[in-house]
């Protein structure tokens, strides 16, 4: 999927420390990667490991202590126009006050040059694209948890991002809704060609979505597998997860995230 030999967003020896009252926190001790333009790649790791720093770092939202990030050869100092970040508490990011159409056109009023008229064909273009028509005068306390995230993705996809960067976007609604959460992200992932950069919690689900998934060590974080997804697409949430080069790739990095825990392969109980 790449078109480009040069790497699209790439990460040189990022590192990041926070000091707090209690003295200076390692967050991440080094961090190298390169991700290629297309690919759908997913950070795991445990919780406290530096996947939402790491993620905050390439939207430009807060700077690494050393180390860079560029875009195409650009280094990042503040939120790139192409990057768009995706926060995992739908409740926050969406204005309560704002109208489902008035949350989706916010971002193009704000960062776009477009006439009133192209901003609402815009709106109206992405809120069919997450199947929300016919709630666009509802407000995000009168929708379902997974509708709201479903705004939240329209109101990011409307400003026509390269990158999408998504931390945990999905750990808030139930299992099902959660399914289709995830075959939507993958197919605006493949109809739009974007790049995107996802944080989970959840092996299986990294695997499902992704060409690429990147495992953080434990803190001071560094990366401790890198693993190439080589699954067929279009995947299909029975099928795919049966294929036995599916469960290997769970396997590997389900014993990767137990060994930093300390727990044993078959449960600590
Ligand atoms: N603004 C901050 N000030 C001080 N320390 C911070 C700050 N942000 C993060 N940290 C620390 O950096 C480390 C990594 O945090 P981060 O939120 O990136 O982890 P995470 O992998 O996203 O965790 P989780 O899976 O629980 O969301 C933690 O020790 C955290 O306490
Ligand atoms: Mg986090």
């Amino acid at each position: 999927m790449a078109n480009s030999t040069r790497p699209f967003l790439s990460l040189r020896g990022i590192r990041k420390t926070f000091a707090a009252a209690g003295g200076t926190t390692i967050a991440l001790n080094g961090v190298d990667l390169e991700i290629e333009r297309g690919s759908f790649v997913s950070v795991i790791g445990s919780s406290g490991c530096g996947k939402s720093t790491l993620l905050q770092i390439m939207a430009g939202l807060i700077e690494p202590t050393t180390g860079n990030v560029t875009i195409e050869g650009c280094k990042v100092d503040g939120p790139p126009r192409n990057v768009i970040y995706v926060f995992q508490q739908y409740t926050r990011s969406l204005f309560p006050w704002k109208t489902v159409e008035r949350n989706v056109a916010f971002g193009l009023e704000n960062r776009e040059q477009l006439s009133k008229e192209a901003i609402a064909a815009r709106t109206q273009e992405y809120i069919s694209l997450v199947k929300l028509t016919g709630f666009e005068r509802h407000y995000p306390w009168q929708l379902s948890g997974g509708m709201q995230q479903r705004v939240a993705i329209a109101r990011a996809l409307a400003c026509r991002p390269d990158v999408l960067l998504m931390d945990e976007p999905f750990s808030a609604v139930d299992a099902l809704t959660r399914v289709g959460l995830q075959e939507l992200v993958r197919s605006l992932w493949r109809e739009l060609g974007l790049t995107v950069v996802f944080v989970t919690h959840d092996v299986d689900e990294g695997v499902y979505l992704s060409t690429r998934v990147v495992a953080l060590g434990r803190p001071p974080a560094t990366v401790a597998v890198d693993l190439p997804i080589e699954l067929p697409h279009p995947r299909d949430q029975i099928a795919t997860r049966a294929l036995p080069e599916y469960l290997d790739y769970r396997g590997r990095l389900l014993a990767q995230l137990f060994a930093e825990e300390g727990l044993a392969a078959r449960g600590a109980a």
